[in-house]
């Protein structure tokens, strides 16, 4: 009994700390057919063999480790104070205030963790799986605005709104709801079709903007920086946008929203294929 009490709880908890797996599955599947030959065989040997190649079966993975890692759940996010801003040095640390403990620390960590794949000359300390999993993931985290959400609401996890007939709470709605009415609505639940409609909107209608998306010239942490910059200005404009506590969201909120949901489902996509492609450009290719 108390077995299943557990389970139902579980079934019940909202996953607080990410997209929901689905957003997190379209990242990935989106960078995946965007990588360079040189990235394609790294991220090939570096997954476990339990993914058969498949970079997206391992996306949420960084979900499941939070509590064997329990250092690791300040990684998802970054919390302003109530302004519409980022600031790195401002931002960026767990709730002990250690620093780079958020989300655009450990995507810059990763990286540079992954740029040492190849190194014959050191033996490398990390387990490159994990820094590939998890920076995989994080690029999708920090592209959820409410992942730049404000501290005073927990990104907005402290809100609580009525979601169609369901009361949940605004983070989650940005995790996960509007994804998944999303695939009700519109496409019978086949996250693929979605998938699809979004690789051809980064090859059609975004084509112009997409160059603009991937393109980063200065060093690693101030693209970073801009991701992160350009989630609290849409959780400004858009998620915490007329929205008051025990808030109503129904049709008007989740069709007028869905469009930057799509977006930055797709920016996460391209940008971690050209993070990847980055990383893994130069060095010793050791599936050749
Ligand atoms: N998930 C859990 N806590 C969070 C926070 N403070 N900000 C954003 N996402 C979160
Ligand atoms: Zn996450
Ligand atoms: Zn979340």
């Amino acid at each position: 009994m108390m077995l299943l009490i557990l389970l139902i709880f579980l079934a019940k908890a909202p996953a607080t700390q990410s997209w929901g797996s689905e957003g997190h599955y379209i990242t990935c599947k989106i960078a995946q057919p965007l990588l360079s030959e040189a990235a394609a065989n790294a991220v090939q040997k570096l997954l476990p063999s339990s993914a058969e190649g498949d970079l997206a079966s391992v996306c949420s993975w960084a979900d499941t480790v939070r509590s064997i890692y329990p250092w690791s759940s300040s990684l998802h996010f970054a919390n302003p104070p109530n302004v519409c801003n980022y600031d790195y040095t401002r931002d960026c640390h767990n709730t002990q205030g250690e620093k780079d403990m958020c989300v655009a620390g450990a995507i810059n960590n990763y990286t540079s963790q992954l740029a040492s794949y190849g190194d014959l000359s050191t033996a490398v300390p990390y387990n490159l799986a994990e820094s590939l999993m998890f920076l995989s993931h994080l690029i999708g985290d920090i592209h959820q605005p409410l992942h730049l959400g404000f501290i005073s609401d927990l990104g907005g996890n402290r809100i609580t709104v009525q979601w169609y007939t369901e009361e949940t709470n605004l983070h989650h709605v940005w995790d996960s709801k509007i994804i998944n009415e999303t695939l009700k609505e519109f496409y019978d639940l086949e996250v693929s079709a979605m998938i699809e409609d979004l690789q051809r909107n980064i090859t059609g209608g975004w084509s112009d903007e997409v160059p603009t998306w991937d393109s980063c010239s200065k060093d690693s942490l101030s693209c970073i920086v801009r991701y992160a910059s350009e989630s609290i200005s849409l959780a400004c404009e858009w998620a915490y946008k007329d929205v008051t506590a025990d808030a109503i969201l129904g049709d008007d909120y989740f069709l007028s929203r869905l469009p930057i949901v799509e977006k930055r489902l797709a920016q996460g996509g391209v940008r971690l294929a050209a993070t990847l492609n980055r990383i893994f450009s130069s060095g010793i290719d050791f599936s050749k």
